[in-house]
Order: structure tokens, then sequence, then C-alpha cells
């Protein structure tokens, strides 16, 4: 099974009203007549200004994704994605099933909903995010992944109860858009990090700090859906010098640092160090199925 472009017309709803789309020249419309380009790389954008938050979310620049790509091919967060991964098939194969879609929230180049995917060969995934160069290689990344552009801090751009699955992995998405994009018994997965995440880099970097108690706050903020699993991923991994810089500038550290001065204060340090990984992830199911 592979998805072509036009199939997110079944899963994808106008950012603006949230009626279905249809295709037209050059993109796809709603009654209302809202109409979104197709980007000729095949990927609709949906992202719009919501009221009352100003311009629309850009995401992350192109060498964050870079840095992401190269700090979760080396394989440093394995164990994160083998959780959210583990999460997901297990969440699935309860109820409500291995068909359907997985929604991947800020899903950056789509490195987890890939492996997501893999593990259940017939499920479609939908891979939405502020980020144009993240959802371009999203896009690209998997036979069965379609992506779109949104900005996803006040709206999701998807049908109501249209995912079986919806993945949340150190992204945003608001609580009461999740619960309806959720299909009856349908599963969120969402990974938290812990404060001691990346400590070694948080400390003596003044990165921003991660608050104790996120999972807890996520899932009070979520009282339609009801908690099934929860396990929290705690290893360290040795990363060289390279590796920590692309650690820092991967998330939303890159709007607050300089590399120069942040590879400048690692090459004081040793060539390589440990890494604390430690990240929650939530399994909450829909009622209904
Ligand atoms: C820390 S990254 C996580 C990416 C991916 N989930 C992963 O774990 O590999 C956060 C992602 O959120 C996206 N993002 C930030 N603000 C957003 C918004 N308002 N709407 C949609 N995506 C957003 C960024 O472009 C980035 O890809
Ligand atoms: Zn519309």
């Amino acid at each position: 099974m592979t998805n072509t472009p036009a199939d997110d017309l079944a899963i994808l709803r106008c950012p603006h009203c949230l009626g279905s789309l249809q295709a037209v020249d050059g993109g796809a419309s709603c009654s209302a007549g809202h109409h979104h380009d197709r980007a000729k790389q095949g990927y609709l954008g949906l992202r719009v200004a919501a009221r009352g938050l100003g311009a629309p979310a850009t995401g992350d620049t192109a060498d964050m994704v870079d840095a992401r790509e190269r700090f979760q091919g080396a394989g440093h967060h394995d164990a994160v994605a083998a959780a959210v991964c583990d999460a997901a098939v297990a969440g699935l194969l309860a109820a409500p099933g291995d068909e359907g879609w997985a929604v991947d929230l800020a899903g950056g180049p789509g490195w987890h909903l890939g492996q997501v995917l893999d593990a259940l060969p017939g499920m479609r995934g939908l891979l939405l995010d502020a980020s144009t160069v993240a959802v371009r290689r999203a896009q690209r990344s998997h036979p069965r992944i379609v992506a779109a552009t949104a900005d996803l801090r006040a709206r999701i751009p998807v049908g109501d109860g249209a995912a079986a699955a919806v993945l949340k992995v150190f992204a945003p998405g608001p609580p009461a858009e999740i619960q309806r994009i959720l299909a009856p018994g349908g599963v969120l997965v969402a990974a938290i990090p812990e404060p001691e995440h990346h400590r070694e880099l948080v400390q003596p970097l003044k990165l921003l700090k991660v608050p104790a108690g996120k999972a807890d706050e996520l899932v009070a903020s979520l009282p339609g859906l009801q908690e099934v699993a929860r396990t929290t991923v705690r290893e360290t991994v040795r990363v060289d010098r390279a590796a920590a810089a692309d650690a820092v500038f991967m998330g939303p550290n890159a709007f607050h640092q300089k590399r120069a001065e942040v590879e400048a204060a690692l090459a004081a340090g040793p060539e390589t160090r440990e890494l604390t990984v430690a990240v929650t992830v939530v399994t909450l199911r829909a009622p209904g199925g």
C-alpha cells in the first residue's frame, strides 16, 4: 500500500472551518471557499493564522531538522523511539486495530511515525508540522506517510474521530482537539521529557529547563481520555561534541543559543560525554470502540 498525495483529503480538513476538502486546481478547497495550495512536492499547505495567536508558527529551521536527523540517525534516542512505537502498537492492537490512520502531531521529519508504520503495514500515516522543511522530508520519508504544514497551537486540521492513533512526541497539540480527532477506542501516545533529560547539557549551557510533572499535567488536560499505560525510558548514551551540539540545536534551544558559543563551551570539555535520556511515554485511550 502506497499513499498518493490525494489520499490525504480523506482525513484532512480545512484549518479555518474544519469543512471537508475537495481537490481543485493547485490544491484543495472547502465548501466555504477556503483554498489551500498543494506544493509541488505533494503536500498541502494548511498553516493558517489562528485567532489571537498572531502570525502562524513556522516551526523548525532546516538547520534544526538537520540536527534532529543526525542525532536520531546516530541512534541516541533509539530507546525513546522503541518505547513510542511499542506503545502505539500495543495500544492499537488492543483496540481499535491495526488499520486506519496514525496522525503524528508536530512529527518533524517523520522518524517516529515511520517506525510505527513499519510495525503496522495496514496503517497509513499523516504527519503535521509547522516546518516546511520537516514536512518535505517527512513526505519523502515513507511510502505510507502523507504530510501537511499546519500550526497546531489552536486547531488540528483533521476530521472528527478520524485518527486510530495520535502521536505527540516532544510536541505541541491542543488537548480538546486531540480528543476530537481520536476515533472511538483510539489511542494517544505522548512522549514527554523528564527534568533530568539531557541534564549534562542543560546545566552547564543554561538551556531551557523541563519542569517536573509534565506527564501528569498532560494526562490531567485530557479528561475525556483514560490513561492505559506509562513507561519511563531512563538511560545514558555516549555522545561526541558534534552530537552534543545537535542535541542542543534540534530543539527550541536553537532559538535562544548561538551555535558558535555552544561549540566553544563543548570544545572546552571532553571529546565524548555521557548524556542522560529520561522520557516518559504515556498511552491514553478514547472511550467507545
Ligand atoms: C522537538 S521537535 C519534535 C519533532 C518530532 N515529534 C520528533 O520527536 O522527532 C518539535 C516539532 O514541533 C514543530 N512545531 C513547533 N511549533 C509548532 C506549531 N505551532 N505547530 C506545529 N508544529 C510545530 C517543529 O517544527 C518541530 O518539528
Ligand atoms: Zn474552510
